[in-house]
């Protein structure tokens, strides 16, 4: 978590790194900083909160001419978010200064020796050890910034991206990653650097994404110099063309990113599949299962770990994998299974889903089965992103950035190249017949329009939102596909309305939930045709007696659940194991418009980040 951003080159870097910041507040915004050299001092403003409260603080307190500047959007780990606390951070020259993304676990022991040799602290983080840290290196050793930074680093235990710079030497940046992205935007006689690309998107298509270990110093009108951090080695830079674009990474009128990526979800999903899905032919064609199919087919086993949605996302597959392709399927928290000693075999497939492709624990898990010997294959959104390079083949989901904290089209594409991989698993081992396969490609195929369809009962979701904006519990039912719906529909809640929300398989409501059940509990139940569909009525029959308040999510032309619920919202009829990828969708509306109508932060709920890179 925590954005880092830096410029060095001709232009002002005050605007670029401000924007930049903005564009990387989704991986936390409990603080802001920008360090800038103005030709004689650094001029560093930092401040607890958002970086449009920097923007204010800066344009009253310092001019911002200058062309080389960090700057930090902050997701406070160590030290309370409060302006000590955020970066950047001096070191006690006042020489250097720092921005830093991920954790140095040893920084106690490490500020401890620092102090016995005069330094001081103002703040409680370990990244103002670190910038010590550097500087008693570059003092004691007499070397210069970069390798005192590689020196200080290999003393350290932990994560970072940094950039660091030293006002004696104001035309270079040093910056080094292990654990926590870092991109290197290459313009003409300039250099961006960012936790990814989209602070400079505008700028260069071309960059360098540093590898795990890997740090480059940065000169003006210099080549960038590469080399690994524990062993000196001298890396060639490897430079990427991007594929991103501004209008992906901006508003496009909608009020917040979440709604415009809701509405995305039916482009979403069909270039989820574009290229790889010929419905007509039956053909499904995934370089990175073709590549591994006897692997993905001789699999005994099939472990998925992830973390939040995308582990809703690993919930959904399992029913669709032991569905379709009569695999058994284990679904782990990347955090509980990285700590535990999991029995791993050398014909387990592993699945790691993740969104950013950053997630640190979801990152240790793939390294743990790598390590004990399992195929590991990814699905991430992020390209290029350290999951998707950890792992060894993998399927991109191509929904395009998400910045919505409230992760929305990210789940709707991992279900939908899930369900790629499992019909094609499916086919090829004759678990499904077909013409079942031919009937499921061409459903799959129709997907997006249905969820176009669903999201036309909008307006009909605004007057629920509105009823029960004020309820202190929802309670969210589904059984079979749609237990990990409402599983995600919760979740959607508690994350932007801050509404305490539960879900669970419907039939278990009775040992416990049920309890909570009064006159003031709305209970969102997912009611759909093909889902277990009479013993979900005969839930519902149990919250009416208790005089819950039902809001019943049906296919279209239900008359049933209509009766008995207080208010329904129809999505259209698919498959049972697409199911999910419609019936997500009022849910996802549901939290949206409760939070609006509460005035909450949507796209940045409070002690939220996108990307989770510490554990
Ligand atoms: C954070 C985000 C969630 C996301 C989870 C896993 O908690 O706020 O939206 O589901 O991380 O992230 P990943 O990028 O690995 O999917």
């Amino acid at each position: 978590m925590c954005g880092i951003v830096g410029y060095i080159g001709h232009r002002e870097a005050y605007p670029i790194v401000l924007k930049g910041l903005k564009r990387l507040e989704y991986r936390g915004y409990d603080s802001a900083g920008i360090a800038l050299y103005d030709g004689e001092k650094i001029k560093l403003s930092k401040t607890k909160g958002k970086v449009a409260d920097l923007e204010e603080r800066l344009e009253k307190e310092i001019s911002t001419n200058g062309t080389i500047a960090i700057g930090h959007t902050r997701w406070a780990t160590h030290g309370v978010p409060n302006d000590v606390n955020s970066h950047p951070h001096y070191s006690n020259s006042g020489d250097l200064v720092i921005i830093h993304n991920g954790i140095i676990e040893n920084y106690d022991s490490l500020r401890k020796e620092l102090e016995k040799r005069g330094y001081t602290f103002t703040s409680d983080t370990d990244t103002e050890v670190l910038v010590n840290l550097i500087e008693d290196v570059q003092i004691n050793e007499k070397v210069k910034l970069g390798k005192a930074v590689q020196i200080a680093l290999n003393q350290t235990i932990g994560a970072y991206a940094i950039a660091v710079f030293d006002i004696k030497k104001p035309n270079e940046i040093v910056v080094a990653r292990l654990g926590s992205p870092l991109a290197i935007g290459i313009g003409e006689d300039e250099f961006f650097i960012a936790s990814d690309a989209s602070p400079f998107i505008e700028y260069t298509n071309n960059a360098i994404y540093l590898e795990d270990g890997e740090m480059a110093v940065v000169r003006r009108g210099k080549e960038i110099k590469i080399r690994k951090i524990k062993n000196d080695r001298k890396v060639a830079p490897y430079i990427q063309e991007l594929q991103l674009n501004l209008e992906q990474i901006e508003k496009g009128g909608y009020d917040h990113f979440m709604m415009k990526e809701i509405y995305e979800q039916p482009d979403a999903i069909s270039d989820t599949y574009r290229g790889r899905m010929l419905a007509a032919e039956g053909i499904i064609k995934m370089a990175g299962v073709d590549d591994n199919l006897a692997k993905l087919l001789n699999a005994k086993r099939i472990i998925i770990i992830a973390c939040g949605t995308s582990w809703h996302a690993g919930l959904v597959a399992e029913y669709i994998f032991e569905e379709l392709v009569r695999l058994p399927v284990e679904v782990e928290y990347a955090s509980e299974f990285r700590y535990r000693n999991p029995v791993i075999h050398q014909d387990d497939v592993v699945i790691a889903i993740s969104q950013s492709g950053e997630t640190a624990d979801t990152m240790a898990a793939i390294k743990m089965a790598k390590e004990q010997g399992a195929f590991v294959f990814g699905v991430c959104n992020v390209v290029g992103s350290s999951i998707s390079r950890e792992t060894h083949a993998g399927a991109y989901t191509h929904a395009g950035p998400e910045i919505g904290v409230a992760s929305t089209k990210a789940f709707t594409t991992q279900i939908t190249v899930l369900a790629l991989i499992a019909l094609k698993l499916a086919e090829r081992k004759g678990t499904i017949s077909n013409s079942e396969f031919y009937s499921y490609l061409q459903e799959l195929e129709r997907i997006p329009a249905k969820v176009k369809k669903a999201l036309t009962y909008n307006d009909q979701i605004i007057p629920i939102a509105k009823a029960y904006k004020d309820a202190k519990n929802f309670l969210y039912l589904g059984r079979g596909f749609n237990f990990p719906v409402a599983l995600e529909g919760a979740l959607k809640l508690k994350e932007i309305s801050y509404i305490h929300a539960e879900g669970y398989p419907a039939a278990e409501m009775k040992h416990g939930p049920i309890a909570l059940i009064d006159e003031h509990m709305p209970v969102v139940v997912i009611a759909t045709k093909k889902g277990h569909y009479d013993k979900v009525v005969s839930n519902i029959q149990e919250i009416k007696s208790r005089k819950g308040k039902i809001i019943g999510i049906v296919t279209e032309g239900d008359v049933t659940v209509r009766e008995l619920a207080d208010h329904v919202i129809e999505i259209p009829e698919t498959e049972e194991f697409l199911m999910p990828l419609l019936s997500t969708i009022p849910l996802q509306l549901l939290s949206y418009h409760i939070a609006v109508l509460l005035d909450k932060n949507v796209d940045q709920p409070r002690n939220l980040a996108k990307s989770v890179t510490v554990e």
